[in-house]
């Protein structure tokens, strides 16, 4: 009999008062206020590793969520994804509380030349031993483009180029600059490393320009692992080529599962982990779990969700009537739209609403530690999902219940690790070795 394939869990975060869930700040149980704190990341991440999480993935946006009416008050007033800080920095400190847990980092790629965010990564798997994640996103804000000196971001899939190139040289900046015996460390020679296997970068592209060897020496995985959220076309292709795990939206299991089934066939014959955004609510009971979510909902904005959702899909849903049509082109991000219409048959602002019931556009799945666990299977044996990437309700029981009740309930069911893998969150993650190998492009420049 083959094994059970077993889920893997990355709890959903961001260095905010307001992530997904807009307006749960307010309950009075909820600890996102603490978010300016040490304490505060060291002990999620020391919950998840007890969890036995894979990773906590950390969002970022560099722009304010103004799209909504054409402002910024109502973002700043309920505190959604602003004020924010640098997820990044984060890092050293959960990584010096824990030995496991992978940190999957979300950096916009748009705004800096590539060996700025190459030594910034590498710094971390070195920090971290390994166990560094980059979530490659290119933005989807015009407000963050006003932040940088333009008045508008790049058109959309000339954002995906423009990426495709920022990889070509950061790969070989991690993988090519410093040969794998590069470094002697040999204090009776007085050599550090040999110049001969250190190499510069000469880079002429379109966007890029680079002669330079990279700054810090080979780290455990050299690239970081590599995820990708966006499935658009345009995205795909993108994440066919370079991701090692994506990050999709949940909406109804076809749709889920056609775009997971789209992402294999295009990355084969690479493996690709996929993760779907899910929120989970789970009681003792059925009973207890609904108590929870009204508890919960009372404390839910719609009026921030919809300015989160108003910035994410590109659409100023203040400009329409509850029982107007949404449009379809969005150069903002296209599989946020793909998901919505594939989630009501009309997609209109009031069907939206309807699915906002903890403040974001992602319903939570509701019940007992039984009902949560069974429906997570359905999804991965349906959707053909590897896991989920969890967003928080109120912090931190919401984690508490999966580490105290879902994970376990997970595990007598044959679904879900008793202990970790060793190594690196790439060697955790795909049970083969540190480094990218081929057909991934990066090995394809690898010393
Ligand atoms: C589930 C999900 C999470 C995302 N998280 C972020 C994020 O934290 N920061 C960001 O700048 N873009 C984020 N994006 C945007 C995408 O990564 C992508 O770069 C872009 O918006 C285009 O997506 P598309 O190909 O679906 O149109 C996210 C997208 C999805 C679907």
């Amino acid at each position: 009999m083959t094994p059970h394939r077993e889920i893997r869990l990355n709890a959903f975060d961001m260095a905010c008062v307001g992530h997904i869930q807009q307006g749960l700040w307010t309950h009075p149980r909820d600890r996102a206020l603490d978010y300016l704190s040490i304490d505060h990341w060291t002990s999620l991440a020391r919950l998840l590793e007890r969890g036995l999480f894979d990773g906590l993935f950390l969002a970022d946006v560099l722009g304010v969520y103004d799209v909504h009416g054409g402002s910024q008050d109502a973002a700043v007033r309920h505190g959604a994804q602003i004020p924010l800080l640098d997820p990044m920095l984060l890092v050293p400190a959960m990584a010096a509380a824990t030995s496991h847990l992978g940190f999957g980092v979300t950096v916009n790629l748009a705004w800096e030349p590539p060996a700025l965010l190459a030594r910034r990564f590498s710094t971390l798997d070195h920090l971290t031993r390994g166990r560094i994640g980059w979530n490659i996103v290119t933005g989807y804000l015009d407000s963050a483009a006003r932040a940088m000196g333009l008045d508008r971001q790049m058109a959309h899939d000339d954002r995906y180029d423009m990426a495709d190139e920022f990889m070509q040289v950061v790969y070989r900046l991690w993988e090519e600059s410093w040969a794998a015996d590069a470094v002697k460390r040999d204090r009776a020679t007085g050599v550090y490393a040999d110049p001969s296997r250190v190499t510069r970068i000469r880079h002429e592209g379109r966007q890029y320009r680079l002669d330079a060897p990279h700054l810090v020496e080979p780290s455990p995985q050299r690239t970081p692992v590599l995820y990708q959220a966006g499935a658009s076309d345009r995205g795909r292709t993108f994440a066919a080529l370079h991701a090692e795990c994506v990050f999709i939206n949940g909406g109804p299991k076809p749709h889920v599962a056609g775009l997971v089934a789209d992402l294999r066939r295009r990355a084969a014959p690479r493996p690709i982990r996929a993760f779907m955004g899910a929120t989970l609510i789970i009681g003792r009971t059925n009973a207890e779990a609904r108590d929870k979510l009204e508890d919960y909902r009372r404390c839910a904005s719609v009026e921030a969700a919809l300015v989160h959702a108003s910035a994410s899909l590109g659409i100023d849903l203040a400009a329409y009537g509850l029982d107007d049509e949404l449009p379809s082109a969005s150069q903002a991000i296209q599989s946020n739209v793909a998901a919505l219409r594939a989630s009501a048959p009309r997609a209109t602002k009031q069907a939206l609403i309807d699915r906002m019931i903890l403040g974001s556009r992602q319903p939570p799945i509701v019940g007992s530690v039984e009902e949560v666990a069974e429906a997570l299977i359905g999804w991965v044996e349906e959707a053909d999902i590897d896991g989920f990437n969890l967003s928080r309700t109120v912090i931190p029981e919401c984690l508490e219940d999966v580490v105290m009740l879902l994970v376990p309930a997970l595990q007598e069911r044959g679904r879900y690790k008793r202990g970790y893998a060793e190594g690196t969150y790439r060697e955790k993650l795909f049970g083969a070795g540190p480094r990218l190998t081929a057909p991934h492009p990066a090995a394809a420049v690898a010393r």
